[in-house]
């Protein structure tokens, strides 16, 4: 167990299921090429990170060698070409993926057909996330061969403050049968790759009957910004740790010296969760909404902090 540098961010809510549900690649076809996996994610509180993590132990026990990048801080793309797959994982926000990861994916070099996965993690209303993803990856050459979405904890501090918490603590253990389906999805992939069978097409539907796709649509950063409101930061409580900095999917954050935040906001609240000082209060965020635990944004944080 490691000790968290963040006195808020707790690394033992979730516990590493290394040996809860153990995957056994004995009866796997191994590929010969050395498998190599990158994954672009973006967590504003956690869900996406440890969903990251734990797809990435089962994707490197089958043999694959994979490279985890957090959007916020890490984001070369200079050497995608040396990967067989690129994976995409983010939370859904305002019936969207968020936006710190779509205009990731607006600034991608342009690709020819390179193989792709996508994920996302939400409180229940998806949409027609996963479709937005593929569609704007479809328009940077990217052809998704794997999709999924998972439950997580919802993040949004507003929708908290009745205290009725639904899935409180997910994705955990109960979300691991859904990861190893999806990491064996993924591992397909390489396999028809290596044998060169065509890759299954993974259509990615358009959710016509649910309005809340009409919202993902046509939702702007701006809106989620307006909805929560002017951030405020108390300079009595702040240590200038850099931890909003360092984490902000959208980079709109600078210390100068304290914590500024520019109009690159997506509202996403990341800010407001897993400052340790609780020194950020938002205009619809009193004090007593926070989030008691939040972690894994490093999706290897158990290991890595
Ligand atoms: C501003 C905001 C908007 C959200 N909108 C949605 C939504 O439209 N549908 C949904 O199912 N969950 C929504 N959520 C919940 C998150 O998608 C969910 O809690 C997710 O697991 C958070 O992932 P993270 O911890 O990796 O940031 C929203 C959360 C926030 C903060
Ligand atoms: S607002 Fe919080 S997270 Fe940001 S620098 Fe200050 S103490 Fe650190
Ligand atoms: S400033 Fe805060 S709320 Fe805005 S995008 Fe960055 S982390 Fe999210």
């Amino acid at each position: 167990m490691s000790t968290s540098r963040f006195s808020n961010i707790n690394t033992e809510k979730r516990e590493s299921p290394r040996l809860v549900i153990g995957f056994d690649p004995a009866g796997e076809q191994r590929t010969a090429m050395n498998d190599r996996i990158l994954i672009y994610y973006h967590t504003a509180t956690g869900n996406t990170g440890w969903l990251t993590g734990e797809i990435a132990r089962r994707l490197e026990e089958k043999g694959c060698a994979v490279a985890l990048r957090n959007i916020a801080h890490q984001r070369d793309t200079t050497d995608i070409g040396n990967y067989d797959l690129i994976g995409f994982g983010c939370p859904v926000m305002g019936f969207r993926p968020t936006f710190s990861m779509t205009d990731f994916i607006e600034s991608l070099p342009m690709q020819q057909g390179k193989a792709a996965f996508i994920y996302a993690s939400c409180a229940g209303i998806s949409a027609s996330s996963l479709w937005i993803l593929s569609q704007l990856l479809s328009t940077k050459g990217y052809e998704v061969a794997a999709a999924e979405q998972f439950r997580g904890e919802i993040s949004w501090p507003v929708a908290r403050v009745p205290g009725i918490i639904p899935d409180r603590g997910r994705p955990d253990t109960r979300d691991l049968p859904a990861i190893m389906r999806f990491s064996a999805a993924i591992y397909d992939v390489l396999k028809r790759r290596a044998e060169k069978i065509p890759a299954a097409p993974c259509a990615v539907p358009f959710a016509s009957l649910n309005p809340f796709s009409y919202l993902g649509r046509t939702n702007k950063a701006a809106y989620l910004r307006f909805i929560m409101g002017s951030k405020h930061v108390d300079q009595s409580r702040c240590n200038r740790c850099g931890l909003c900095e360092k984490y902000c999917g959208s980079r709109a954050i600078s210390l100068d010296p304290w914590p500024a935040f520019s109009d690159a906001c997506c509202g996403c609240w990341g800010c407001y969760s897993i400052c340790p000082q609780k020194a950020i209060s938002a205009f619809m965020g009193p004090k007593w909404q926070y989030r008691e635990k939040v972690n894994y944004l490093d999706a290897r944080a158990a290991e890595d902090l």
